[in-house]
This record gives C-alpha cells, sequence and structure tokens, in this order.
C-alpha cells in the first residue's frame, strides 16, 4: 500500500514541535482507511503475523519499512544492538508470545553494520548503567577474538562483529528453552540472521538459518 503523507519535516516548520505527530497519524490513518474502508475494523478483531523481528532500537532500521510490511504483519522487539540475552525477561516474553500464541513461522534477527551499540563495546569508555548491556558484545567480540583481531581496519572489523553478533543472537534464539519446547513438539519455525546496510537499505542473509 503506498500512504502519502507530509514528512515530518514539513510540518516541523509551521507546528510545535510534537502537534505535528498528531497531523501527521491522522492523515496516515485517513489514507489506509481511504485505501481499505475495513482496515482498522480487521486489525483491532486479530493480529496474525507471520514473522518475529528481533533488531536494534536504532532509529534507521524500522522493521516494517524496510520489509514493506503494514501493521499487523510482524511483531517486533527491539533493543541496543539487536541481544537476545538468556535473563532478559522483556526479549523472552516477546519470544515466547511470538512463538505459542501468535504462532509466527519465521523469527528474524536483524543487526545492522556500523550499529553504534557494537562500536561503544569496542572500546573501554564508560558509558554507566549501559556499561552492563554491551557487556554482552563484549562477550561476542571475546568468543570470535583471533578472527576480529586479524582485521586491521576499524570500521572493517566493527562491521565483521556486528554480522558475528547477529549469529551469537540467532544461536541465543534457537537455544532458547521456547524454541526447543516448539521445536519438540514440531513446530514449523525457522530462526534466521539477516544485517541491514544504512548505506543502501539493502538487507543481507546471513545464510545461518535455524530450522529445528
Ligand atoms: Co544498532
Amino acid at each position: 500500500m503506498v500512504v502519502s503523507v507530509p514528512t515530518t519535516k514539513q510540518n516541523d516548520l509551521s507546528m510545535s514541535s510534537i502537534e505535528h505527530l498528531f497531523a501527521y497519524n491522522k492523515q496516515w490513518a485517513a489514507n489506509h482507511v481511504n485505501d481499505d474502508p475495513q482496515f482498522f475494523k480487521r486489525l483491532s478483531d486479530q493480529q496474525a503475523p507471520e514473522y518475529l523481528w528481533i533488531g536494534c532500537s536504532d532509529s534507521r532500521v524500522p522493521a516494517n519499512q524496510l520489509l514493506g510490511l503494514a501493521p499487523g504483519e510482524v511483531f517486533v522487539h527491539r533493543n541496543i544492538a539487536n541481544q537476545v540475552v538468556h535473563s532478559d525477561l522483556n526479549c523472552l516474553s516477546v519470544l515466547q508470545y511470538a512463538v505459542e500464541v501468535l504462532k509466527v513461522k519465521h523469527i528474524i534477527v536483524c543487526g545492522h553494520y556500523g550499529c553504534g551499540g557494537v562500536i561503544a563495546s569496542m572500546d573501554n569508555e564508560s558509558r554507566g548503567l549501559m556499561d552492563n548491556w554491551l557487556r554482552h558484545i563484549k562477550d561476542v567480540y571475546r568468543f570470535h577474538r583471533e578472527k576480529l583481531d586479524a582485521v586491521t581496519d576499524q570500521r572493517e572489523r566493527a562491521n565483521l562483529l556486528c554480522e558475528l553478533n547477529v549469529m551469537e543472537q540467532v544461536a541465543n534464539v534457537a537455544n532458547s528453552s521456547i524454541l526447543r519446547k516448539a521445536w519438540d513438539k514440531n513446530h514449523n519455525i525457522t530462526v534466521h540472521g539477516f544485517i541491514y546496510n544504512l548505506h543502501d537499505g539493502i538487507l543481507k542473509d546471513l545464510s545461518v538459518s535455524v530450522r529445528g
């Protein structure tokens, strides 16, 4: 569906800093109803997405838009550097709901090159609370130190860590009690690892899909 809405930039010029969001939203809703009068009625009755997206919080990597999916088509969890941590109740609850209630068929862990969280994990600066979160990415570095240290270009090394981080999180999803239980019951779910390029908007499949 092609939705034509005024950009937030255009509206910034004429409205207060937050009012334009309501104007944008009204126009967006009206466009959907115009294209499909039952759109919101249908969605309010139920959601049945086929995909769970676990991605980075980065504002430049929005799941729905870059996959061309409409509301209702992808269940989304995002955090800094697309982590799947075995003690993170937030992520695990999303995972359980997606698998057991929504019965998604595909789980996509998506990272992106130039990820600020991944880059921040590579230095020894202190950033307060978030150091505890970045610690998980430092662990990924430690697992693959030899391979990473062999890359001399700083940016290339960070991008390799972005890829390795996705692969690690795919393994974390696949090793979770939730996926093990689902696969034991022969549920048809595949876990994928993708990486997104901010420079051209293109998604790449890292070919690490796990299907039971
Ligand atoms: Co990021």
